[in-house]
């Protein structure tokens, strides 16, 4: 039936009006997912939003503009880092979900070269020419980056950005130990200028243990490998960076790539030789054997040491990509074939509400054992009561449950949710204790105000404390202290050194040699140095690292103790939070109290002796002067700091070393003077280094 005149305005507005809608909404997704790290949507549904838009901007038949997502890469870069140009974009990868896509591909290159083909146009075995051989590379689902090497030296690592322009991470780079400082040429003729690309992600094993670490800080977790290796890259302080153990794998290359290679697989193997850490790939020559190395990888993916969200097909040949070229935002010689999202259903059987350390009440679905991405999961976190309420859970509800990164057990939300139903209450007591709750004003979480007299609360901060990051005491596992808190033996952290073991000579399991053992843990852990001691006590945000930081700064247990939120703000990593957190904890009369019996139970917590440290700077004056290429001043001062060194501002016959850069004046002249060592920037990067 024709339409009329102002009909076919009618559909053109709408049109507009949705063409509008979704690009606003995909700028946002870009923005959530690339600055703040913190999608709100699946990537299928992002892709499914994309492909919608792609799809009614071909039916609209208008000039795209350039800023439409359909045509850009990621977000625009957030204002802390300074901007970098990239040599080269770089681009990004067109998505395949079925096979009947990976066929089009095919094809479609078929068709593209042609002459090559053999006349043969199926896009199916015969296929199998030379001319037309395929890669096969896991895709990694971590984070692009690109990394420019000049006369062979990591000169600038920047995240993609918007593909053009992205952020400068050097110094974060610099920690990864899978990228080298200088490529290992042995010899070999390198570009003077070289770009690798590859990715930035964190390990599945890193990754459980940052969030062992973030839970034991009282801090969020991150929800996959994915995010937490995008939030530790971009840190302010690449010692943080550092500590969360990242990794890197290079596929790529920008300028200065086509002199080193003629084809994806031989560059593979050129940046294995410069250093590079590079995935084990696959050769094919038709669809129906990269479909063979998609159904491989994708019964492999839950074992493997990381996490992949797909497999990246790349035309071999560089002259042959060269020939294909690229569309807007991604190559016509590549395409990611992704797997789908493992999703599952099954049933809630409970919702229980659990009791952490810092007395955080948490809903957590009890469900029907259900396999998932590789193992069986039956429970999962539901994070608070707000989330509960989001995702529409109840007892008895149906539920998608995903393995969020492949990692984390995860409720999506409820299906087939009645009108009727009635989502649970939260609890108005503490399920543990009875005590009241309360919540901190903009806060989510509810909190128990037990204290120690909740035995949840206790039992999770005895485990805290013996803890091998805390007082590392052996043989107090979890069913030990379980019981030692049901039976009311133990009431506090002091009781532990006050207890007599050898009562528990008639418990089921506790021979003399085990109680023995026991009593030589507990007294072992009397020695433990103070950073260790200041993080058993579970103080609220005070992790590892901040109780690192105390130890370094006061240097014995009684000035923290007295410390006020001033002077603790002073020390770097401490913010008002942190400090409000470390003030309160310690006015508490009750646990003043518990402090003093510990020491009077013989607890010696002493800070480290950092000058006696094996690096070679460590205890060393040492003054920089002069500008520096490869790293800037400020973060080398962190780093001298970080290995125990002094970096001071003036040179005096105190001083042990002068680092002098370029164009460095008349402190280095005061230096020969007075016949102080001088090193050069190489050097100093040696000993970051040692
Ligand atoms: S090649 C022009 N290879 O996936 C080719 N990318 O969705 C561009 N990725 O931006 C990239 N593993 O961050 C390539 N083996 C691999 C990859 C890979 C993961 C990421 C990369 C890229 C994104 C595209």
């Amino acid at each position: 039936m024709a339409t009329t005149a102002p009909d076919r305005d009618n559909t053109i507005t709408s049109l507009r009006q949705r063409i509008d809608d979704l690009r606003a909404a995909l700028k946002e997704h870009n923005y959530r997912y690339y600055t703040l790290d913190a999608p709100v949507i699946t990537d299928a549904e992002y892709d499914r939003l994309l492909r919608q838009l792609e799809t009614l901007e071909a039916e609209l038949g208008e000039p795209v503009p350039s800023d439409s997502p359909t045509q850009t890469v990621g977000a625009p870069r957030s204002a802390t880092f300074q901007p970098r140009t990239h040599g080269e974009p770089l681009l990004s990868l067109a998505n395949a979900f079925s096979d009947e896509e990976v066929e089009a591909f095919v094809r479609r290159i078929v068709d593209l070269i042609g002459g090559h083909s053999g006349g043969d146009h199926s896009g199916n075995d015969h296929a199998a020419d030379q001319a037309l051989r395929f890669i096969i590379e896991p895709k990694i689902d971590g984070l692009a980056i690109n990394l420019r090497y000049e006369q062979g030296k990591l000169a600038i690592a920047a995240t993609r950005g918007d593909g053009r322009v992205g952020e400068d991470v050097t110094e974060n780079v610099r920690t990864i130990a899978d990228i080298p400082w200088r490529l290992h040429a042995d010899g070999a003729e390198i570009p003077d200028v070289l770009e690798v690309r590859g990715e930035v992600y964190m390990s599945k094993a890193a990754f459980a243990q940052l969030n062992a670490r973030q839970d034991a800080e009282g801090a969020a977790p991150f929800a996959n490998p994915r995010n937490a290796a995008a939030g530790s890259l971009r840190q302010l302080d690449a010692r943080i960076t550092a500590r969360r153990g990242l990794n890197f794998f290079a596929y790529g290359v920008g300028i200065g790539g086509r002199e080193i290679a003629a084809c994806q697989s031989d560059l593979l193997a050129r940046l294995s030789d410069f250093g590079f850490a590079v995935q084990q790939t696959e050769l094919a020559g038709s669809c129906a054997e990269l479909l063979q190395h998609y159904r491989r990888l994708q019964q492999q993916r839950a074992s493997m040491p990381y996490d992949i969200d797909g497999v990246v097909y790349k035309l071999d040949d560089f002259a042959l990509q060269d020939r294909i070229g690229a569309v807007a935002r991604s190559p016509r010689w590549a395409i990611a074939h992704k797997f789908p999202a493992e999703e599952v259903t099954t049933t809630v059987e409970r919702i229980i509400w659990q009791v952490g350390r810092t007395g955080v009440i948490t809903p957590v679905a009890e469900m029907q054992p259900v396999a998932v991405g590789g193992v069986t999961v039956s429970r999962a976190t539901l994070h608070n009561c707000d989330e509960l309420r989001r995702k529409q859970v109840y007892d008895g509800a149906r539920v998608i449950v995903r393995r969020a990164g492949d990692v984390i057990p995860e409720v999506v939300r409820a299906i087939d949710v009645a009108d009727h139903t009635r989502l649970p209450d939260a609890p108005d007591h503490c399920p543990a204790c009875g005590a009241s709750l309360f919540r901190i004003e903009g806060e989510v979480a509810i909190r128990c105000s037990g204290g120690l007299a909740c035995p949840a609360q206790l039992t999770e901060r005895l485990r805290h404390f013996v803890s091998r990051a805390g007082m590392d005491i052996e043989g107090m596992g979890d069913k030990l202290i379980a019981r030692l808190v049901d039976e009311q033996r133990i009431t506090d952290i002091a009781d532990l050194y006050e207890f007599d073991y050898a009562s528990l000579h008639d418990w089921p399991g506790m021979g003399a040699k085990k109680i023995a053992n026991l009593q030589a843990a507990v007294a072992r852990s009397r020695q433990r140095p103070l950073d260790r001691f200041l993080y058993a006590l579970g103080i609220r945000h005070v992790g590892s690292a901040t109780a690192a930081a105390l130890a370094d700064h006061f240097g014995a247990l009684e000035p923290v103790m007295q410390a006020d939120a001033d002077s603790l703000i002073d020390i770097p990593d401490i913010g008002p939070e942190v400090a409000g957190s470390i003030v309160s904890f310690f006015s508490e009369a009750h646990n003043r109290d518990v402090i003093h019996r510990l020491l009077a139970a013989g607890v010696q917590p002493a800070a480290r002796q950092t000058t006696t440290g094996a690096h070679p700077l460590s205890g060393k004056k040492i003054v920089l002067t002069g500008s520096f290429t490869a790293i800037n001043r400020r973060s080398a001062q962190e780093k001298l700091r970080a290995l125990g060194a002094k970096p001071t501002g003036s040179v005096s016959k105190n001083t042990d070393i002068v680092i002098a850069g370029e164009k460095a004046g008349s402190k280095l002249t005061k230096a020969r003077e007075l016949g102080i060592e001088v090193a050069d920037e190489q050097q100093l990067l040696a000993w970051f280094n040692h």
